[in-house]
C-alpha cells in the first residue's frame, strides 16, 4: 500500500496519570490511528489524530450485525530506554484472519505495523517503565455504512487506540481459580470462536458473571458439541503438566490461536520439555489429578503472560492444582517471556521487534 500518514496535532495535552494507578484499560493517550474503508477507494485516509470520540449513524451496520473484529498487543520500555513490540506481525496477520471470517476487506499487514509503530513512537513518553508495565494497543475494526439488511458492509473504519497499562501481578504470580464450564458454549466448530470478533466476548459474559458470583476468576471452556474436551479460558489458552509432559488444546478451528500460546510451545520445544498439542477431555485432567500426575496448569496470553490456576471446578468437583502454588515450569516460562519482551535476555527466535530508543 502506497500511502502516506497524515497527522493532525492536538492542542493540548493529558495529564498522564501515575504509573502506580494505571490498572488496565482505564486511561487512553493522546492521540490513534485512523483509516477508512469504501469500496470506491479501498483503504484509505490513514492518519494519526487526537484520541477523541467518533461519530456514527444510527443504522451504522455494527450496531445491527456486529461485523467488529479487533487484536490486542502490548509494547514495553526495556531498561535501556528501547521501546519494542512482541511478535507483532503475528496480530497482523490473526487481523487480516478476523477480518476473512467476518468478510470485511483485508488490510496491508506491512502498512499497519508500520502506522502502529509510528503512532506508539508518537507517544513514546506513554509507555510506561515500571516492571510489569506496558503500553497496550488495540488495533480494531467495524463496519459503519448507514444501512439495514444483513450484507457485509460497504464502509469500514480501523483505529488503533493506545492505553498504558500497570503490572497484572504485584510482586509475583498468584494463582487463579478456574470453574469449568458446562452450561454455556464459547465457540463452535464451523463458527468463529478462531477469530477476535466482538460477539465472542459478548456471548462470554453470562458465564463469566456466574464464574464469578461463584468465586472464580475466569471459565475453562469444553467444546460445545459434547461438553467434553477442553478448549481455552476466557481470555488466555490453557497448558496442563501431567507426569512431566506439557499438553495444551489442539488448534480446533473454535480456539483462538493465541500469540503466547504459540510462544509458550516454541520456548518448551527450545528446552526440550516435551510439548504436545492435543485433544484433551476434562475426564482425563482430573484423572491426571486422581493419580497424582497433575503437575501445574497454566493460561497464556497477552494481558498476564503466564497465570498460574491453582484451582479447578469441574460439576462441583473441586480441586487444588500444585498446593495452589506456582508451579516451577509457570514460573520459569514467566521469568523468561518477560526477560525477553523487555530485552533483558537474548532472543533467540527473533521476536521482538525495535521501535525506538528513548532516554531513560
Ligand atoms: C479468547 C482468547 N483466547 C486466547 C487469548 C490469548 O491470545 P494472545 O496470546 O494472542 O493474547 C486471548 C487474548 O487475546 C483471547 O481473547
Amino acid at each position: 500500500m502506497n500511502q502516506t500518514i497524515a497527522f493532525i496535532q492536538r492542542e493540548i495535552l493529558k495529564e498522564k496519570p501515575e504509573q502506580a494507578s494505571l490498572g488496565f484499560g482505564k486511561y487512553f493517550t493522546d492521540y490513534m490511528f485512523v483509516m477508512d474503508y469504501d469500496v470506491e477507494k479501498g483503504w484509505h485516509d490513514a492518519r494519526i489524530t487526537p484520541y477523541e470520540p467518533i461519530t456514527l449513524d444510527p443504522s451504522a451496520m455494527v450496531f445491527h450485525y456486529g461485523q467488529a473484529i479487533f487484536e490486542g498487543m502490548k509494547a514495553y520500555k526495556a531498561a535501556d530506554g528501547t521501546i519494542q513490540m512482541f511478535r507483532p506481525e503475528k496480530n497482523m496477520k490473526r487481523l487480516n484472519d478476523s477480518c476473512d471470517r467476518l468478510c470485511i476487506p483485508q488490510i496491508d499487514e506491512e502498512f499497519l505495523l508500520t502506522a502502529i509503530k509510528q503512532l506508539v513512537l508518537t507517544e513514546k513518553d506513554w509507555v510506561p517503565n515500571e516492571e510489569g508495565t506496558s503500553l497496550y494497543i488495540r488495533p480494531f475494526i467495524f463496519s459503519t455504512e448507514p444501512y439495514l439488511g444483513v450484507r457485509p458492509s460497504h464502509q469500514y473504519k480501523l483505529l488503533v487506540i493506545l492505553s498504558p497499562s500497570g503490572a497484572y501481578y504485584g510482586d509475583q504470580l498468584s494463582p487463579v481459580k478456574i470453574y469449568v464450564e458446562e452450561q454455556y458454549v464459547r465457540a463452535v466448530i464451523g463458527g468463529v470462536g478462531h477469530v477476535k470478533t466482538a460477539g465472542n466476548y459478548a456471548a462470554s459474559l453470562k458465564a463469566q458473571e456466574k464464574a464469578e458470583s461463584n468465586g472464580y476468576a475466569q471459565i475453562l471452556w469444553l467444546d460445545a458439541k459434547e461438553n467434553k474436551y477442553v478448549e481455552e479460558v476466557g481470555s488466555m489458552n490453557i497448558f496442563f503438566k501431567i507426569n512431566g509432559e506439557v499438553l495444551t488444546p489442539k488448534l480446533n478451528g473454535s480456539i483462538l490461536p493465541g500469540v503466547t500460546r504459540d510462544s509458550v510451545i516454541e520456548l518448551l520445544k527450545y528446552w526440550n520439555v516435551p510439548v504436545r498439542e492435543a485433544r484433551i477431555s476434562i475426564e482425563e485432567v482430573y484423572s491426571a489429578h486422581e493419580r497424582g500426575e497433575l503437575e501445574e496448569v497454566f493460561g497464556a496470553g497477552t494481558a498476564a503472560v503466564i497465570s498460574p490456576v491453582g484451582g479447578l471446578n469441574w460439576n462441583g468437583r473441586a480441586i487444588t492444582i500444585n498446593d495452589n502454588q506456582i508451579g516451577k515450569l509457570s514460573q520459569r516460562i514467566y521469568d523468561e517471556m518477560i526477560a525477553i519482551q523487555l530485552g533483558k535476555k537474548a532472543d533467540p527466535f527473533n521476536w521482538t521487534v525495535k521501535i525506538a530508543q528513548v532516554e531513560v
